[in-house]
């Protein structure tokens, strides 16, 4: 196990409300003892254009960077039309690169994800999921995290709730673990 865990978060939403940037948010300090978990913005990514690969937008080549350091990486995404969103999708494709060699090849990666109704993203996480499967990521299989209903896990000063905090605390617990093998 490394000395120090080094995890990297990201957010399915460039949403400066985001109920899931808010979770990963929560997150960082949730995270065991000698890790730290650390958001990525990856907003600047842009539009995938494979003539661009050997000449690298300085934003992709960021992701890659962190990416490539980091010892874990944390998902946290909305699905959208019961899929991934598409800014998301775009910047997972750059990092893909190059095929079967990239920076998630054998990576650790969490998904989870919150939303407004019930089902909290599972349609989206498994279509996720395939993606990263077809990068070579290694994925945490479970327990699956689906955060439905993700306005009433806050309070009003915007604080996450003691139980679903526990629930990603133990989740995080557990994926470090994995993650170290
Ligand atoms: C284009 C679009 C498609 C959406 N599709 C779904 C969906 O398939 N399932 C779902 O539960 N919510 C869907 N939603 C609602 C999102 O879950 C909700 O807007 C959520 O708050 C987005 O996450 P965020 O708060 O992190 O930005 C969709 C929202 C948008 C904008």
């Amino acid at each position: 196990m490394p000395k120090r865990m080094k995890l990297l978060g990201l957010s399915g939403s460039l949403r400066a409300g985001s109920h899931n940037t808010a979770v990963l948010r929560a997150m960082t300090s949730l995270v065991p003892q000698g890790t730290t978990l650390t958001i990525h913005d990856w907003r600047d990514v842009p539009m995938f254009d494979a003539d661009q690969l050997t000449n690298e937008p300085a934003p992709v080549k960021a992701l890659k960077d962190a990416i490539a350091e980091a010892d874990g990486v944390v998902i946290v995404s909305p699905e959208y039309n019961y899929s991934i969103p598409g800014p998301l999708k775009n910047a997972l494709d750059w990092a893909s690169r190059p095929g079967y060699q990239s920076v998630f090849k054998h990576k650790p990666v969490a998904v989870l994800g919150a939303s407004p109704g019930v089902i909290g993203t599972a349609r989206g996480q498994q279509h996720l999921k395939v993606v990263l499967m077809a990068m070579l990521a290694e994925i945490y299989p479970q327990p699956e995290i689906c955060i439905g209903s993700v306005a009433s896990r806050f309070d009003a000063e915007g604080k996450l709730q003691e139980a679903t905090a526990e629930l990603l605390s133990q989740m995080l617990e557990g994926f470090v673990a994995w993650a170290a093998r």
